[in-house]
């Protein structure tokens, strides 16, 4: 069963990369990436690589060699799942909003939609793979739509199904590196040959000791795991700078202690302004449901403390800035440096620069947001309040005033700073770790703060420009 064809249903922050990767490490293998979002297929097939619907460093170049050779985009779901020999899951799988498990279950729809769609248009032999992050046990849904549908259709051929799990444990900003070189692939399911062909596409770059092979159960609860533990240091890591901010310790020199010690290793210790992105919350609540849904409250109480921990470190900021500058933010100006939910991406799901902007926009402030890759337009959905361009226009502070909660883009970090009683750094963009300090400290009226959620700013240079500086776990500063 050597795979020929591939199709790839979901050209999103997973399906597209993802798929890129393969079609550059596979030549032999044509692929086809579908969506049913005709905006988001035509900017994946623009000729401008800077309107494709993602940001990944080194995406752009490996899209320039392989699309139109053995990478394509297009809407043309019917064709391209008739013509495939292996049809990759990787629909979005968010949480569900209504119905029973409401706010914590995943909504399996969009998966449902597509396997109804394999269903119907597959013909021959078909491996499914589930790429799409799933709770445990969806691919016996899967399954049970597939065969259930097998017969009275496709010009009499017969159609036969396998189904795998295979999730994707990318993360947004460094998805090229972690694609080409992961620390492990993993494969889950129960046919031998279907496990083959999908174990021989990923020999053609991971060494085979990196392939893990599961039964299918086992995968899908992986997934769901690795990012419950993931997202389960960020907030121990961040209930601990609350306490270093009290008693004087430094949460970076914590981290390091700990980090040195090889059981706790000294990856995802950074202490920030609380995870974000579109998985870890999502990914977490539907173990959560699981739990819930198997009798097991205990578990579920447990994970869900990761994500109340999240949410109330993400408040305790926005209190505190309010707090420092003076016990009131209203008609006040601050500058929001960043808005994506980590450097390297222009993704916002769950970024916490969210939360804390609508906070500080509720208690009357006056934000001006920069980021290099985010649009104002989807600051604009998120924050779910449209922009005042005007606000850029108003040169004199007593003017400013009258616009309190209210908020605007600024491209240029020195306009934003104009005037500004504050600067809040809630993304670690490189750039901002550039900034002169004390041309910013020129610019702003006095007493100013900078609010450090991510310790990327060189504290010396902070103080040195007579800046009053917060510094998220840096309990040594007052
Ligand atoms: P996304 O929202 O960026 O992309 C999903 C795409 O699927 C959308 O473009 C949507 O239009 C399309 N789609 C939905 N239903 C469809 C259908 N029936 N036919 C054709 N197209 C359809 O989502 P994403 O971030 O790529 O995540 C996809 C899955 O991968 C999720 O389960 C997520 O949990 C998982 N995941 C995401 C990441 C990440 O970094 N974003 C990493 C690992 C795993
Ligand atoms: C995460 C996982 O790292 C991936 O393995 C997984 O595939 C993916 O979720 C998914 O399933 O979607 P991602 O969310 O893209 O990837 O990015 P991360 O690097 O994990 O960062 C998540 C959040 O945690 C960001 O807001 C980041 O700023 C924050 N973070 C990360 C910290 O606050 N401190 C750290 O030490 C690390």
């Amino acid at each position: 069963m050597r795979i020929k064809n591939i199709c790839c249903i979901g050209a999103g922050y997973v399906g597209g990369p993802t798929m890129a990767v393969f079609a550059d490490k596979c030549p032999h293998i044509q692929i086809e990436v579908v969506d049913l979002n005709e905006e988001k297929i035509s900017n994946w097939n623009n000729k401008d690589l800077t309107k494709l619907p993602v940001y990944e460093p080194g995406l752009g170049e490996i899209i320039q060699r392989c699309r139109g050779r053995n990478l394509h985009f297009s809407n043309s779901i019917k064709e391209k799942i008739e013509a495939a020999d292996m049809v990759f899951i990787s629909v979005n799988t968010p949480t569900k909003t209504k119905g029973i498990g409401a706010g914590k279950a995943s909504d399996l729809k969009w998966v449902e939609a597509c396997a109804r769609q394999v269903a119907k248009y597959a013909k021959g032999h078909t491996v499914v793979v589930e790429k799409s992050t799933l709770p445990v046990r969806t691919a016996e849904t899967i399954m049970s739509i597939l065969h259930s549908s097998k017969s009275g259709h496709n010009d009499n051929m017969q159609t036969t199904f396998n189904v795998l799990s295979n999730p994707e444990f990318l993360a947004e900003g460094t998805a090229i590196k972690d694609l080409e070189n992961p620390d492990r692939v993993l494969i889950g399911g129960e046919n031998h040959d279907a496990i083959k062909s999908l174990t021989e596409i990923y020999q053609n770059w991971v060494p085979k000791n990196k392939i893990l092979t599961t039964n299918i159960w086992s995968s899908e609860l992986a997934k769901l795991t690795a990012n419950a533990f993931l997202a389960q240091r960020i907030s121990s890591i961040n209930s601990i700078s609350a306490l270093c901010e009290t008693t004087g310790a430094d949460i970076r020199e914590v981290s390091r202690a700990i980090g040195s010690d090889s059981r706790i290793g000294s990856k995802f210790l950074d202490s920030g302004p609380g995870f974000g992105g579109s998985c870890f919350k999502k990914d977490i609540l539907n173990l959560v449901y699981l739990a819930e849904y198997f009798g097991l409250p205990e578990i579920a109480n447990f994970w869900e403390a990761v994500v109340h921990l999240n949410k109330w470190h993400q408040h305790r900021i926005s209190k505190l800035i309010v707090k420092k500058l003076l016990g009131t933010v209203i008609g006040k100006k601050i500058c929001i440096l960043g808005f994506a939910f980590k450097a390297n991406t222009n993704d916002t799901r769950e970024s916490a620069s969210i939360n804390i902007c609508k906070d500080l926009i509720e208690e009357g402030a006056i934000l001006f947001i920069n980021d290099p890759k985010v649009r104002p337009s989807q600051i604009s959905i998120d924050l779910d309040k449209e922009e005042n361009t005007n606000l850029k226009k108003i040169k004199d502070q007593n003017f400013l005033n009258n616009y309190e909660g209210e908020w605007c883009f600024e491209k240029n970090i020195l306009s934003a700073a104009e005037g500004a009683d504050a600067i809040v750094l809630l993304t670690e963009w490189e750039n901002y770790t550039k900034i002169d300090w004390i041309d910013i400290g020129r610019r702003m009226r006095k007493p100013s703060w900078v609010f450090d959620s991510r310790s990327v700013i060189s504290k010396e240079k902070v103080l040195e420009a007579n800046l009053n500086l917060w510094k998220i776990g840096d309990g040594t500063l007052k």
